[in-house]
């Protein structure tokens, strides 16, 4: 008899019984009287074995002819096979082609780059897209968790906005009825008035960036969680960062080691990431870079080579913090001790990865924040919301934003964020 729809990442529940899947023909290969057929259905990949003697002739037919990426429902009994991927495999006795594939692009050789991200739509079908998607999903997941747990309330950053926050990065424009609007570099700005109105906050979303940066870890459009804490300064959101790391790649370790084995990547370096992290100033990082031969001016921002430099100092994510106040945004507060750096941390990750944290702790005074928004020339009338923060209630916060894309390509071990993403948007791509 017909046995239920069932999925492949559950069909070890159902050995010895009639069951059905529903999916797509991953591979087929024929062997005299057999047809072997890897049926994949968005959980897992099952080979399903079709034999001749076994079934009517409608079915063998239909078997012989099936297409890569052709749909069909297959049923089959369960069998329990220590040989076959997974470790089990559907004897089939029936077969119904839903649809037969056309010449799929995408054959199992190898191909460029280019033609593999022109078929974005299709390649997210692959194995290794798979395992770098739902890992995403995982980490996505873990991000909510943690910040749900811990008391922070969720509030929604607007993607539509009049002025800019990260005044260093260049903007998308779109026109806003006749006056033009932005779309958001971050949520940052309005996190820090929602953090006057919950306390704890975080907004999670798709965040713009102009860039004209062609490289491994650079897309115009990527997705940031921004957390912003009230009554916090510079050391309450390291250690915040700090835990969320920690959570993040414990969670993704936890549930995803044959996806992590299927991109190859090596653990080792993953398990080391433990509190403490490393934590240097700037001025330290600077003696360091000298010290690795890539000497960089005092008042320089880091790249990605210096970055790589730095983290490979530490076996673990390094942080750096108070930043020369003139290569960070507006809102950076003046160490008081010292003014000429800012409350700032970056954190970087290691083997290469560079920066995936941007944060700390915000002016709160309000002429301090009038006078550095004359200093970069800002609108006031733009971000006069902005100042109102500084008059009604103003406390020491703090808060940061980690890039979603760049930290799944370090915990993947990918070349190249592009991956990092379903459909990257890139200096030169906007297709699919
Ligand atoms: O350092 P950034 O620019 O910081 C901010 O936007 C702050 N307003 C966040 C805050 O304090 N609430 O960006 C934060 C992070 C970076 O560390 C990096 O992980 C990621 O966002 N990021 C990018 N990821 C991919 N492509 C790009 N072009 C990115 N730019 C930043
Ligand atoms: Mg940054």
């Amino acid at each position: 008899g017909k046995g239920p729809r069932v999925f492949i990442d559950e069909i070890g529940r159902y050995v010895g019984q009639e069951v059905e899947v529903w999916g797509w023909v991953y591979n087929s290969r024929s062997s005299g009287r057999l047809v072997f057929v890897l049926v994949r259905d968005g959980t897992g990949i099952l080979q399903s074995v079709v034999s001749q003697r076994d079934v009517p002739e409608s079915v063998w037919a239909a078997a012989t002819s099936l297409t890569q990426e052709s749909s069909v429902k297959v049923a089959g009994l369960v069998r329990a096979d220590a040989r076959a991927p997974g470790g089990y495999e559907l004897a089939v006795t029936g077969l119904e082609v839903v649809q037969v594939a056309r010449e799929y692009p995408i054959t199992p050789k190898e191909h460029g780059v280019d033609f593999l991200m022109d078929h974005r739509h299709l390649w997210l079908r692959s194995r290794r897209q798979h395992a770098i998607l739902r890992i995403r999903s995982t980490l996505v997941g873990a991000v909510r968790d943690f910040f749900d747990s811990r008391g922070f309330v969720l509030v929604d950053a607007p993607i539509l906005t009049p002025a800019s926050v990260e005044g260093t990065t260049a903007l998308f424009s779109t026109d806003y009825f006749g006056t033009p609007a932005y779309l958001s570099q971050s949520g940052q700005l309005y996190m820090e008035a929602a953090a006057m109105a919950f306390g704890r906050v975080y907004c999670f979303g798709p965040t713009f960036r102009a860039e004209r940066s062609k490289t491994r870890r650079h897309l115009m459009e990527f997705w940031m969680v921004e957390p912003e804490v009230a009554y916090a300064e510079l050391d309450d959101i390291v250690r915040l960062a700090e835990e969320l790391v920690t959570w993040v790649v414990e969670r993704v370790l936890e549930r995803h080691r044959p996806e992590l084995a299927l991109l190859e990547r090596d653990t080792a370096p993953l398990e080391r990431v433990k509190p403490p992290f490393a934590r240097i100033t700037y001025d330290q990082a600077i003696e360091i870079l000298r010290r690795e031969g890539a000497p960089v001016e005092w008042g320089a921002d880091f790249g990605g080579d210096e970055e790589t430099v730095l983290a490979r100092a530490f076996d673990r994510p390094v942080f750096v913090t108070h930043y020369p106040a003139h290569i960070k945004a507006f809102y950076m507060k003046p160490d008081p001790a010292r003014p000429e750096v800012v409350l700032g941390v970056d954190l970087l990750a290691p083997e290469g990865y560079g920066e995936i944290i941007g944060g700390g702790q915000r002016i709160d005074d309000l002429d301090l924040l009038l006078r550095r928004m004359e200093e970069q020339r800002l609108p006031r009338e733009a971000y006069e919301w902005y100042v109102d923060l500084r008059r009604y209630g103003s406390v020491p916060h703090a808060g940061f934003g980690m890039g979603i894309e760049r930290v799944l390509a370090w915990i993947c071990g990918l070349a190249h964020v592009r991956e990092a993403i379903p459909f990257p948007r890139m200096l030169y791509r906007l297709y699919p």
